[in-house]
């Protein structure tokens, strides 16, 4: 396959919003977001998650867009191409190694878990969860690491073929049908978690503030999720932005995906909290709560097994969606910098992304720790503690005070459009969000 001389784009404009809003909504809204709630309190983390993801999220957002669609880069590439002092390339190079490669590595493993959790849900999974053998249940498959490998594998496999297929026939024409099923899936769930006798206290829970709770800890976890709800700060918004034509209204863009990604993570948690009251489970499980805590839930139900199948469809959908877009950033840098053809891109750097992520899939038996936490852990620590609020502010300041009025020009289709929060806006990409995210950065180190 040659690489011809220009460039793809997205089909049309609800296809490139159905791609980057699957890209937003991943585990990251069904798996981590309700875990969160749960920790933190409820209601108040709710608040405050959406006001900070409007506020500093949604500027973030849109000022990738702007840095991909006027370099029609992918991350590397549009520092290169924007930025005439060199250092600014840094963040193009970090963005690439987070997005691309680091989550990836892992993230592939977590989907693996939910295409196992799929077939457990028909085969086994339910009747040890009805008698509290959830977490025994989790820890035997991942003391085997050989079937944890042969998911994840699977996973990788499936996404690499879609990204293959390009951005207009493989990944957009697939969105459009994965992302209506998710959202249909959602709802069948939330009417069966609402019709469950003792369900109010799960909405209260949810939906009543208790502003007590509010800390700290809440303020920063409810940051640094929409970071990675929102798929910000690691060069994926870069990379889809540079394929967005340039009639585009990017604030409407950047509006409709945030309001697809949070309305997501709000009904996940609207079909998760009504279910987990009315059998009587406690929300504050952490991360085991979609994956020991659920499987519980649902083998009291009538029709559990059913109900469960349907859940990690849901959780494997979402999975896929936001994996495409990973692998795009590395994919979009193999195509950009080495003129590589797709089908070999995604090949290339699906099969080292796959290889990279197998020592975290075998760490979580217990048997390989760094630093005093498993190979994933450790992971994910770098990448979301880390590297991607360094990124997000790297992208700011450089959006914001080195590329000002380029920002301004593209934001607004040359002048052919007009912006009316611009000040507003570009003064929270100058100052308002890269404090922020220093304040996350700070205190997470
Ligand atoms: N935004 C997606 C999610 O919430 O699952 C995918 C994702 C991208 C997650 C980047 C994490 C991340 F760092």
């Amino acid at each position: 396959m040659s690489v011809s001389d220009k460039r793809e784009q997205w089909g049309s404009r609800v296809g490139f919003i159905l791609a980057a809003a699957g890209s937003a909504v991943g585990l990251g809204n069904i798996w981590r977001f309700p875990y969160l709630v749960g920790m933190n309190g409820g209601a108040a983390f709710v608040v405050v998650y959406v006001i900070l993801a409007v506020t500093v999220g949604l500027t973030v957002m849109l000022a990738e867009f702007c840095i991909g669609r006027a370099s029609q880069k992918g991350s590397v590439g549009a520092f290169k191409a924007l930025a005439q002092n060199k250092f600014w390339r840094v963040f193009g190079w970090l963005g690439l190694l987070i997005g691309g490669f680091v989550i990836l590595s892992y993230y592939g493993v977590i989907a693996g878990w939910t295409v196992k959790y799929m077939a457990g849900s028909l085969t086994g999974l339910m009747g040890r969860a009805a008698s509290g053998g959830g977490a025994d249940y989790l820890g035997a498959f991942l003391a085997d690491s050989k079937s944890v490998v042969a998911y994840q594998v699977t996973a990788m496999a499936l996404t690499v073929a879609i990204v293959a297929g390009g951005v207009g026939k493989g990944i957009e024409k697939s969105c459009k049908y994965l992302m209506p099923g998710l959202f249909i899936v959602l709802l069948i769930l939330i009417a069966r978690s609402l019709t469950l006798p003792g369900a109010e206290a799960g909405l209260a829970f949810y939906l009543k503030p208790d502003f007590s709770k509010l800390s700290g800890k809440v303020v920063i976890d409810a940051l640094g999720q929409g970071f990675f709800s929102l798929s910000l700060g690691m060069g994926i918004m870069i990379t889809y932005g540079s394929y967005i034509s340039k009639g585009e209204k990017l604030p409407k863009c950047a509006a409709f995906v945030f309001v697809l990604d949070t309305m997501a993570a709000f009904l996940a948690g609207l079909a998760i909290f009504p279910a987990l009251f009315a059998m009587g489970m406690e929300p504050s499980q952490g991360v085991g709560l979609t994956f020991v805590t659920l499987p519980g839930v649902f083998a009291q139900m009538p029709a559990g097994a059913f109900f469960s199948f349907l859940f990690f469809l849901l959780l494997f959908l979402a999975a896929m969606t936001s994996m495409m877009s990973l692998l795009e950033v590395a994919v979009t840098f193999f195509i950009d910098e080495f003129k590589m053809g797709r089908v070999k891109a995604a090949l290339a750097a699906g099969t080292a992304i796959t290889i990279l992520g197998i020592p975290s899939a075998c760490s979580l038996s217990g048997r390989l720790n760094v630093f005093g936490m498993s190979f994933f852990d450790f992971m994910d620590y770098i990448s979301n503690n880390i590297m991607m609020p360094i990124n997000a502010i790297g992208i700011c300041i450089f959006a914001g005070w080195a590329w000002t009025e380029s920002l301004q020009k593209e934001i607004t289709n040359s002048g052919l459009i007009q912006f009316r929060m611009q000040p507003l806006w570009v003064m929270a990409v100058k100052v308002l969000a890269p404090m922020a995210i220093a304040v996350i950065l700070a205190s997470g180190a």
